[in-house]
């Protein structure tokens, strides 16, 4: 088929390549034409393991090319994505302008029948105003131009994986031409394996709303136990597997820790909350579930305070700065919320990344960013986990006793074991791992 992709960000490229990989012409557009170029030359513009390769196979066989203006393109597609953003308004709703202005800018060129798809996270009623933007543009196409809401369920540092092999495909669409049309588009993922699920349009968006703000409370409902346990001399790493160990609990995303983060999580779950006002239907839940991820923060925070008290004259190396590992995305990254907590109080933050320094230091300019693990350990008086990186796992505790000022970690992603590090002689602080007392 011949599939148009408005916008080429982690969702939009993801899933230009993916449809290109499974055997579809598809041609990814772009305003920038900088990007464009490099993508042109097979260049990812960020990190997302295994999609370059990907970028680099499609365009070779000829199945993935990239576009600035995309009439050309969308004379005679059969499907066009729209993955354009919904950054968060100052009042936490979605902004939709950038979905209506790409769904102006298309409708001139486009010709029947095309589906139009609508990707991202957003208010139950969108893909219908995106109709009828469509046909108010194209009287003459009016029944030759279907909109469905398609919403991604992809997983930044698995992306490739989860585009490729998705455990599920949800559909709304209000016609046989847009059901038919996506059964087709997806033939071959389905016939591997993936599960279709089809609604109506507002079900499909509302029901990834719901996804994602549940994945959420997940994490918060392990950060409040984390809490508890910090209190009751309690392991919320053994309480969670409690937990998980009933299949109707499950033990995914409960991983206590510096909270979530990233651009879908904290704005999705605010958008959330403002559309549940919007339709009258007060959900404070959600505004709870965010409140106990700030709080993660806070308590690492408490906890570096505790151990080292005043900060002014303290170094504090930061192990892992992206939001989540595998990964170089530093949006709403609780690692660099922690930062400036740390920066406000004086402290001098030097923090670590395998792939996050650079987008790290733009972010947050009084961050120094070190290039090893070892540069940013040696002389600080404190190191805190903030991302699960697998680098980390793996380090070498007697070389980081002989760098640290101090040895004192404070473990913001419960990768090590308490009574290990305390061994090893480390002053230890986990989340949720029984209490903390003051360092000596
Ligand atoms: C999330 C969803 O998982 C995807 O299904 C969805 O498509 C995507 O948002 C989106 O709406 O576009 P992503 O933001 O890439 O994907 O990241 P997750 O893997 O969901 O992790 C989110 C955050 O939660 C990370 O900061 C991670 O460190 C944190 N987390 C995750 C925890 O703190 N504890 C856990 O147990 C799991």
């Amino acid at each position: 088929m011949r599939v148009v992709v408005i916008g080429t960000g982690h969702v939009g490229l993801l899933t230009a390549a993916s449809l290109a990989t499974i055997g579809h012409d598809v041609v990814g557009v772009d305003s920038d034409e900088e990007k464009i170029n490099a993508l042109r030359q097979g260049t990812c513009p960020f990190f997302e393991p295994g999609l370059q390769d990907l970028i680099e196979r499609t365009g070779k066989t000829g199945r993935l090319t990239f576009e600035v203006e995309p009439a050309e393109a969308l004379k005679g597609a059969d499907v066009v994505f729209i993955c354009v953003g919904t950054p968060a308004r100052a009042s936490g709703e979605a902004s939709l302008l950038a979905l209506e202005l790409a769904a102006r800018s298309i409708a001139p060129a486009l010709t029947g029948p095309v589906v139009v798809v609508e990707k991202s996270t957003v208010p139950a009623g969108t893909a219908d105003r995106l109709w009828h933007v469509l046909r108010s543009e194209r009287p003459d196409l009016m029944d030759e131009i279907e909109v469905v809401s398609n919403p991604e369920f992809l997983r930044e540092g698995q992306g490739v994986e989860d585009a490729l092999h998705p455990g599920r495909i949800l559909v709304g669409a209000r016609s046989p031409l847009g059901f038919e049309t996506m059964r087709r588009l997806f033939e071959p993922l389905i016939r591997d394996g993936s599960r279709l699920i089809e609604t109506d349009m507002p079900t499909a968006e509302l029901a990834k709303h719901a996804c994602n703000a549940f994945l959420a409370l997940k994490i918060s409902y392990a950060n409040a136990l984390a809490r508890l346990c910090e209190r009751a001399g309690a392991d919320v790493k053994a309480v969670v597997d409690v937990m998980g160990s009933d299949p109707r609990i499950g033990r995914a995303f409960l991983d206590a820790g510096l909270g979530y983060g990233g651009f879908c999580f904290p704005k999705d779950l605010q958008a959330f909350e403002r559309l549940a006002a919007q339709l009258g239907y007060d959900f404070p839940l959600l505004r709870q579930v965010a409140r106990i991820n700030d709080e993660a923060v806070q308590a690492a925070f408490d906890k570096i305070k505790d151990a080292l008290w005043n900060l002014e004259d303290k170094r504090i190396a930061l192990l892992g700065l992206s939001f989540k590992p595998d990964t170089d995305d530093v949006r709403f990254s609780p690692a660099l919320a922690l930062a400036r907590r740390l920066l406000e109080e004086g402290a001098t933050v030097v923090g670590y990344d395998p792939r996050a320094g650079a987008n790290a230091k733009s972010e947050l300019p009084g961050l120094e960013v070190a290039s090893s693990v070892d540069d940013a350990m040696e002389g600080s008086h404190c190191m805190v986990v903030c991302t699960d990186w697998d680098e980390f796992r793996s380090l070498d505790l007697r070389r980081a006793r002989e760098l640290l000022a101090r040895p004192i970690i404070v473990d913001g992603r419960n990768l090590f074991e308490p009574t290990e590090m305390r061994a090893e002689g480390f002053i230890y602080y986990g989340t949720g791992r029984g209490s903390y007392s003051s360092a000596p």
